[in-house]
């Protein structure tokens, strides 16, 4: 379907054209004065230049042309050459009719499909996950159904960050603690035991045990860097070890990412890049490229123009050991060789933005990915406090996610049973899922580069532009549709719709022309559908999504206090209206899937 916009356009350019005028100058917009119109063409002030002609002479031409149009129910100059429009509610309300028939609401799917690769959630195993992995797997799960609805092929990879010394603290220090274990036996060459030597538990108190021993010991830390190395040149019990770790992790991962509603379609990691270095290494040396600096060896991606400075990539350490540049960049090569994507997408914290322009350069330059690939860095703010600081613990630690989504829960729960009537079970349900969507909104409503304040207090609340007013906008229009099919007596109806979820409205509700001032406002924000999503998809940017979205709920409560639904006398009317609220829920879900969470039936 095309936008309504463009039906606009085209019709507004014929005018122009049949009046004698180059067509291009009928391109016509949204207005910026809703009080005096609902679109506007101000081509007339443009070809007045053109045709030396006073704009407003041009502008009477073309209203001439559109007399009678049946698109139209105003067509107005005014001066000094603006064209004012009113859409006739007949062709509004068959265009929404044509919305309600097409399960994607009109928006068809691209018809030049992508390969896209998102590299989001980047936990980093064995740590807990903390809240600057909330933004990354919010963010990138939304662009990653965004771009999957508009028929790309994409593909979610977690990219654990699994090879750094992490990994050398943990085996250091497991080490001091059961010497014993066959993993530290360099003379074994036997299987290793099925059954990780720890638990998840252990896992998570051993590295920050770790970390802060190496910060006071020197040794120790020296111990760890060895680890690091041997484990990344390939020591079996070492690599065993890490298997183990990353089983354990990702485990506990999985569920606490099932609790986001967010999820990869790969779980490769650091690690997984270690057997394309050397190669990568010894082709980059071939090319040139590769030169030694200080012991290191380093490429080189300054550019003329660069208006910061660009250091050298360093692709290996003095010792040889390999640092998260040399991951990233092996992992554009198992992508490239595996995928071929036409696209990678990182959603990563800004402050990583300088090492993203090294990493996209030097696989330009290095050849590791064609010259067209779109290698692109979303670069996400920092989550606040209300203190305008980075989001801690009250006693100023990193606040871990599981921390703040249990505080968000509680908060939502205690909301719902101090005015519901539900049971508990059922409270305790409905919190999880509106704290989920509280939590989402709360972030993806902002542009994703900007910081933004994470006040619990704002984000749960049911009014505003919030998680919970959306839902609660859902739920509100559910009861209401389940109202009406409650009360048809048509048996056929209730007993075909028995089994699945009252509110699956039968195929003949169709809608109707508005006939108010409030239901035409609604069809004409549920218009803006296909632009809200193709914009938030082009610029990788769920806030647009959020924005339509609340703007179609404030026009939806307008028309639900203005206007009597189910208590209408005329049925016709009434069916109308029932299939405008049908259209509405199915679009706020749709979009609300798109930015990953759901609604409850009732709150
Ligand atoms: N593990 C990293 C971190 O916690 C994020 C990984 C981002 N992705 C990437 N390809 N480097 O900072």
């Amino acid at each position: 379907m095309k936008q309504l916009i463009e039906l606009i356009s085209e019709e507004v350019k014929e005018a122009f054209n049949k009046a004698g005028y180059n067509p291009d100058y009928g391109k016509t917009n949204l207005s910026n004065r809703p009080d005096l119109c609902e679109f506007q063409c101000n081509g007339a002030m443009a070809a007045a230049k053109e045709y030396h002609k006073a704009p407003i002479a041009i502008a009477e031409d073309v209203v001439t042309q559109l007399e009678g149009n049946a698109m139209f129910s105003e067509v107005e100059a005014v001066k000094p050459g603006f064209l004012n429009f009113r859409i006739a509610e007949e062709f509004l309300g068959e265009y929404v009719g044509g919305m309600l028939k097409d399960e994607r609401f009109g928006l068809e799917k691209t018809n030049k499909p992508l390969t896209i690769m998102i590299d989001y959630g980047g936990p980093n195993v064995a740590k807990p996950l903390h809240v600057g992995h909330l933004r990354s797997a919010v963010i990138g799960e939304s662009v990653k159904r965004i771009s999957r609805f508009m028929g790309h092929n994409v593909i979610g990879d977690v990219h654990l960050g699994d090879w750094g010394l992490q990994m050398g603290l943990i085996i250091t220090e497991l080490k001091l603690r059961k010497p014993e274990l066959v993993y530290f036996d360099e003379s074994y060459d036997g299987d290793y035991p099925d059954d990780a030597p720890f638990t998840l538990a252990e896992l998570e108190e051993i590295y920050p045990t770790a970390s802060g021993k190496s910060k006071e010991d020197e040794d120790y830390k020296e111990a760890a860097l060895q680890a690091t190395k041997e484990l990344q040149a390939g020591r079996k019990g070492y690599r065993a070890l890490l298997n183990h770790i990353l089983t354990i992790s990702v485990t506990d991962l999985k569920k606490n990412y099932e609790k986001l509603n967010v999820s990869f379609d790969l779980w490769k990691g650091e690690s997984d890049a270690q057997e394309y270095i050397a190669d990568m290494v010894q082709d980059m040396k071939d090319k040139g490229l590769a030169y030694e600096s200080e012991g290191a060896l380093v490429v080189d991606v300054k550019e003329d123009t660069d208006k910061k400075e660009v250091p050298p990539c360093m692709i290996l350490k003095s010792d040889g050991a390999s640092l998260y540049t040399t991951t990233d960049l092996a992992t554009l090569v198992w992508r490239v060789n595996d995928y071929n994507p036409d696209r990678v997408i990182y959603v990563v914290d800004n402050r990583q933005e300088m090492h993203f322009v090294q990493v996209f350069r030097c696989a330009k330059k290095a050849g590791i990915v064609k010259e067209d690939t779109s290698l692109e860095f979303l670069g996400f703010g920092t989550m606040n406090g209300l203190d305008g600081k980075p989001f801690k613990t009250r006693d100023g630690g990193v606040m871990r996610l599981e921390y703040l989504l249990n505080d968000t829960n509680e908060k939502m729960y205690s909301k719902i049973t101090d005015n519901n009537n539900m049971t508990d079970v059922e409270a305790k349900e409905v919190a999880s899922i509106v704290s989920l969507a509280a939590i989402k909104y709360g972030d993806l409503s902002n542009q994703a580069s900007k910081d933004y304040i994470f006040d619990i207090d704002k984000f749960t609340s049911s009014e505003g532009n919030t998680g919970p007013y959306i839902l609660y906008t859902i739920v509100r229009i559910k009861s209401i549709l389940n109202k009406y099919l409650e009360g048809l007596t048509i048996k056929s109806i209730l007993n075909k719709y028995a089994k699945e979820p009252l509110y699956d409205l039968p195929d003949e509700l169709h809608i109707n022309a508005p006939d108010n001032e409030s239901s035409k406002k609604l069809m004409l924000e549920l218009v803006k559908f296909q632009n809200a999503i193709l914009s938030a998809y082009d610029e990788s940017a769920p806030h647009k999504i959020c924005a339509f979205l609340y703007d179609v709920c404030n026009a939806f409560n307008h028309f639900y206090h203005e206007t009597k639904i189910l208590s209408c006398e005329d049925e016709d009317k009434k069916k109308g209206y029932i299939a405008l609220l049908y259209l509405t829920k199915s679009v706020l879900e749709c979009c609300i899937d798109l930015l990953g969470f759901y609604a409850p039936d009732k709150m």
